[in-house]
């Protein structure tokens, strides 16, 4: 008998390895469209290495950066059909799904500084605008940001009339699209992965972003004038295809969930650090002139692009408005 028990207590040991090798570990494809050098790029990295090392393994994050799989619409087509599991796509771009609400994010001269953002997002704004997504079988499971848009073009953006006739790429909004209609200009929607090109051929004039993406990605290389406005706010959703998320055993998503917050706080806790950086490295490398708005250059931003408030009523509702007032203690219009 104790010969038996030895025997079946060897032969399970054996066994278990060979079980272990045979198991695969889970795949999540995590598609971006910057560049690994930015606060999301790096927080994707950070998301990859807490995820694979809470699970030990069983989870394997394969992270495609630069639009290297999907480009922006693209992208959040693939993870309704599950052939991407997670993205995180900036919160202009959720308008291709039927949901605007996430496009009163882009007001100009909404949030005050990068405190205010964060408040917003933590509370009943985030968590109402994640709401939105689930009817569409996609999970938010966190928000990043990326700080302050910067605006460019071959001359300098001083005073709205400035802008009178410039063709501005942008990227999905369409309250981003009224405010430059404000100040005269022609916004064109075009995904991220062409915009150097166009910038370079002329396709567009000018384009608004982030200081991290304006280095990664060269812009700076091709606009000759970029003024510092800090006119409107670029965050990210985190997302994910909800069938996939609610199928993976509880305790995996535990340790996923886990790597998520740890990877939201560091992601949250660099991106006005890497702006910072990249400015200045745009700066040195002389390529273009930075431009500072004056008070009263920003205050006539702020008047000639005021009539997006009014408008943006009809376009993302007044519930999610009255949310964001509320939140921000603000008067919207
Ligand atoms: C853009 O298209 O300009 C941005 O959404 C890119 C990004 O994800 O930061």
């Amino acid at each position: 008998m104790r010969r038996l028990i030895l025997a079946s207590f060897a032969a399970a040991l054996c066994l278990a390895p060979g079980l272990a090798a045979a198991q695969e570990p889970i795949i999540i494809k995590f598609s971006h469209v910057v560049a690994n050098d930015t606060p999301k790029g790096k927080g994707a990295l950070r998301f990859k290495e807490l995820a694979e090392k809470y699970t030990a393994g069983k989870v394997k994050i394969e992270v495609y950066p630069n639009s290297s799989l999907y480009k922006d619409k693209e992208e959040i087509e693939a993870l309704q059909l599950g052939s991407v599991q997670m993205l995180a796509p900036s919160t202009a771009k959720f308008a291709p799904l039927g949901i605007k609400e996430f496009e009163a994010l882009d007001l100009p001269w909404l949030f005050k500084d990068e405190a205010t953002y964060d408040k917003a997002m933590k509370g009943p704004v985030g968590t109402w605008l994640f709401q939105k997504l689930e009817s569409k079988g996609i999970s938010g499971l966190a928000y990043w940001d990326n700080g302050f848009h910067m605006t460019s073009a071959n001359r300098p953006l001083l005073v709205p009339a400035d802008f009178q006739g410039l063709k501005i790429r942008i990227s999905g909004s369409k309250i981003a699209d009224r405010y430059f209609r404000d100040v005269g200009s022609i916004p064109q929607i075009m995904a991220f992965s062409e915009v150097y090109q166009a910038l370079q051929t002329g396709v567009v004039d000018g384009c608004e972003n982030t200081a991290s993406n304006y280095l990664t990605q060269k812009f700076y290389e091709v606009q000759k004038d970029v003024t510092v406005s800090y006119h409107a706010h670029l965050q990210y959703a985190v997302i994910v295809n909800s069938k996939f998320w609610n199928g993976l055993p509880p305790d995996i998503r535990k340790q996923l969930d886990k790597a998520m917050e740890e990877a939201t706080d560091y992601t949250n806790s660099i991106a006005v650090k890497e702006n910072e950086d990249a400015l200045a490295e745009i700066k040195k490398s002389g390529k273009t002139t930075l431009h500072y708005l004056t008070d009263d250059q920003r205050k006539a931003w702020q008047t000639a692009m005021r009539p997006t408030y009014a408008w943006a009523k009809g376009r993302v509702g007044q519930e999610v408005l009255d949310l964001v007032a509320k939140e921000l203690y603000i008067k919207m219009n």
